[in-house]
Formats: C-alpha cells, structure tokens, sequence
C-alpha cells in the first residue's frame, strides 16, 4: 500500500561495517537472528559481523555458518570479516583466498589488535592478493594493559590506570607505515585520537589504500562523562578527551574519516553489573545509534543529512564492496523511512537485542526510524520488527 512520507526522510539503508554479533559462543549475549533484527530496527539493512567469537572466524566452513545463519534471519544482510590469523592471537595466518571464495568481506584482528608488526605486515601482504581490506584494531597492549578509561584527569580522579591515547596512534602510525610499505589495503577501526587523524590523514595524502572508522559514541561522549555507575561507558578504545573529539570531527570534515561503525558490543547484565574496574568493554549500538547521532548533530545542524548518509551508507558500502543491495538502479532498494520527530524512551522490553547495554536505557531518543526495507522487503514497521 502508500506510506505516507510527509515530513520524513526516505534514506539508502545504513551500512554497519563493525559490529560483534556472538556467534557462535557467546550467544548470551547476542546472537545472528536477533542483532540482524536489531540492525533493521535501527536501521541498518547491511552489517560486518567481526570474527571474535568462539571459535574464532579463522576458517572457511565457520564463515559460511555465519553468512548461513544471516540469510535464515531474513533480516539486515549479514557481512562477515574473518580473522587474519588462526585464532585471535594467533602466530599463523588463517587461508586468505579460501576464505574470500567462502564469502568474507574483510580480514579483521578486532578484539586483539595485531601486537606484532611482522604479522600485520604479512597480513597486509597477503590480503592484498585477495583485494579484500585488513581491518585493524589498533592497540599496543603493552601499552594499554590493566586500562579502563582514557588515561585524563578523569582518570586520575576516580583512581583508575589510564589507557593512554598512544596505545593506540602508535599502532595507526605503524599500521599506515606498513600499508604503505606492502601496498594493502587498511581500514582502521574505531579512530578516537588525534594522533590517529593525523596519520591516516598523511597516509591518504601519501595515495595509500586507507580508509578509517569512527565510533559515534566517541563522538558524543568524552572521558569526562565517564560515571562508575554505569558500566556502560566503558568501551575500547575508551571515550576520548574533549581535544580528541575535536580532531575526529576535524578528520570527518576533511574526509579523513571516512564512516561512522557503532561497533556494536552487547555484553549480559550480569556482566555489565560488575564493578566498573571489572566490566567488558563495550556499547549496544544497533538500535540506538542513528538516533543518537540524529540528536546530538543532524538535529542541531552540525551535520547534514547528506554527509550522514555518505558516512553511514554510501562510503562503507563501496569500501567493502557492497553496493548491490543499497544503490544500483533497477535492483530492489534498501531503504528507511527516518521520521526526524518520532519520540521512544529506550525501554530494554522492546529491544531486539539480547543485550541493553547502552547508556542510552530510560532516557528519550527523538528521531527514529520507522520502516525498513531490505532487498525491497518490508522488515520493520511502526518500530516492529516483521
Ligand atoms: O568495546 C569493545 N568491545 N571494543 C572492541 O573493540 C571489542 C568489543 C567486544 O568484542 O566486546
Ligand atoms: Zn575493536
Ligand atoms: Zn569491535
């Protein structure tokens, strides 16, 4: 039938390169059918799973399950990145081309960041002859071991070790450096420091295969709003300095930074009850994302509706090589219906994730989207998932 868009967006569906979706092993906290609902509740029509799970995605029949299990959701299409070493710290590289002809999108350290150079370097070497991008989570973990929160006055206050902001700009600088060297193609994940910016910045000026992620949570919230009563500002990398922030929104601006990835972290509420010190890092991102982003800058005019959709659709389809779904003429579209004025307060009940650890609970989002499609299929409606 007509859907009455009056006074609402119709977007290309949001594209989701970095979110953890616990299967198989950690199905507690999430599992493929109900993060791929919460993506379209959100909005979200396409997401990369990361291969930190148990087992690790380090072999091509585990990726074929996961890419298996995403299409019995029937829900957001579900991308896969695989390990780039047999387990995740692993010392040897998992079959790169088996695993391209299984289906995956990318080959990802995420949850452990590559500690040795030599294998970041084989890795970028390797890929390359896939085509497929290495996506690096960058942390020296010598460097940020025993951390909780960004290394600040904060830090300081609430008597915490700090993870200093170069654990991680010294990996992107060794990562860029590295790429250049072996000509692979980079994606670095959640950027949070200005170190950061400032060597993707000269890598991409350098022509290097580089592209980059933000948080958007690093972008809204800084170390200082860190409260340890709510575990759920605990994330890795942590919640930057204001000075930081700055910089990542100056490497938006520029095309430094090239999307913005929720990496989507569900954790338990047993888990997430533990002392602050104690708690896993990590924000459930899916259903509450766009609308954060929606509220604190769309709305207020920092940022546009068209270099939103550039962020969170048009750039990370084609770094990953997903336009299919989303953009080609003729084929059937996936879409959101956005209603810039739709008010929710964000009640765990209604959640499709198995998880609700954002700090977004009880409080009220306003802009929300309000059906999705995918493949040009209805999936959720009036808030529902179909
Ligand atoms: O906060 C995080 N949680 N950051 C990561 O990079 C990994 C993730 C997880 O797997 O929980
Ligand atoms: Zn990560
Ligand atoms: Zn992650």
């Amino acid at each position: 039938g007509l859907v009455d868009g009056q006074g609402k967006y119709l977007f290309p569906g949001l594209v989701d390169v970095h979110v953890h979706l616990r299967e198989p092993g950690f199905e507690d906290k999430e599992d493929i059918a109900s993060g791929s609902r919460a993506a379209v509740r959100g909005g979200f029509t396409s997401i990369m799973a990361m291969a930190n799970t148990s087992p690790v995605v380090d072999h091509r029949a585990l990726a074929e399950f996961v890419l298996r299990q995403g299409q019995r959701a029937g829900k957001a299409r579900v991308y896969t990145a695989a390990a780039v070493t047999k387990g995740l710290r692993g010392e040897e590289l998992v079959e790169m081309m088996d695993l391209k002809e299984g289906g995956v999108s990318a080959f990802s350290d995420d949850g452990k960041g590559i500690q040795s150079a030599e294998m970041m370097r084989l890795a970028l070497e390797y890929a390359k002859l896939t085509g497929l991008p290495v996506v690096a989570h960058c942390e020296d973990e010598s460097l940020a071991a025993g951390g909780a929160i960004r290394k600040s006055e904060t830090s300081a206050r609430l008597g915490f070790k700090g993870i200093p902001a170069g654990s991680e700009s010294v990996m992107v600088v060794r990562d860029v450096i590295l790429a250049g060297e072996t000509g692979g193609k980079l994606h670095i994940a959640h950027v949070s420091t200005k170190e950061s910016v400032e060597a993707i910045r000269t890598g991409k000026a350098r022509g290097l295969d580089i592209t980059a992620e933000v948080n958007p949570y690093h972008l809204i919230f800084t170390c200082e709003d860190v409260t340890l009563t709510d575990t759920s500002y605990k994330v890795n990398p942590p919640l930057p300095s204001k000075e930081d922030q700055e910089a990542l929104w100056q490497g938006i601006l520029d095309g430094t930074i090239d999307m913005l990835a929720t990496d989507h972290a569900p954790h338990t509420r047993e888990e997430k009850a533990r002392p602050f010190g104690e708690a896993p890092f990590g924000i459930n991102g899916l259903e509450t994302a766009l609308a954060a982003v929606w509220q604190a800058f769309v709305a207020k005019g920092i940022l546009s509706v068209e270099k939103l959709i550039e962020l969170w659709s048009l750039n990370p389809a084609r770094r990953f090589g997903w336009e299919a779904g989303t953009l080609k003429p003729g084929h059937p579209a996936d879409m959101v219906l956005f209603d810039p004025e739709r008010r929710e307060v964000i009640d765990p009940a209604g959640m499709e994730s198995r998880s609700v650890n954002t700090p977004y609970l009880g409080r009220e989002m306003r802009g929300l989207p309000e059906m999705t499609w995918v493949a040009g299929k209805l999936v959720m409606k009036d808030r529902r998932v179909i």
